[in-house]
């Protein structure tokens, strides 16, 4: 009887150690797949520079070349991938290509972004 308790006790505790260990729902999962497939990373990346980090920018107020300024959320990400050219972030070039992509591409980069920073 005790040895049976102590074997499920240990066996719910395995399971949480493995639920810890990625923390990100599988659209980020899939989104961080995606922005590697996709080439983002190749101006997105930390050591590029072409484009702005990422790295702590999501719920930031970003200043567009307009003079406005924008919080990078869900509906601003779709944005700036689907029509680049739309909001201009100020010190950037308006290099970056439109891409389009499913809605479910589309939400799975946004959960990414989200959960990544
Ligand atoms: C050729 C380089 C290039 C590629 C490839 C590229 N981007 Fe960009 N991206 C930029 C530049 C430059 C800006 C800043 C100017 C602007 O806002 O358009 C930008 C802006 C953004 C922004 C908003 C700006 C911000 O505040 O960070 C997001 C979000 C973004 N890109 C996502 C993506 C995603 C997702 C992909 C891949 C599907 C991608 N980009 C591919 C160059 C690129």
């Amino acid at each position: 009887m005790r040895r049976g308790a102590a074997l499920l006790l240990s066996g719910a505790i395995g399971m949480t150690g493995c639920a810890q260990s990625a923390g990100w729902s599988e659209d980020a999962v899939r989104g961080e797949a995606l922005v590697q497939d996709l080439g983002c990373l190749a101006c997105h990346g930390p050591e590029h520079g072409l484009g702005p980090t990422w790295s702590g920018a999501w719920g930031m107020p970003r200043r567009l070349a307009d003079g406005s300024t924008v919080v990078f959320d869900a509906a601003y990400v779709r944005t700036s991938v689907l029509e680049p050219g739309a909001q201009v972030v100020t010190g950037f070039d308006p290099v970056m290509p439109s891409f389009s992509l499913t809605e479910d591409d589309l939400a799975a980069i946004v959960a990414y972004l989200q959960e990544s920073g």
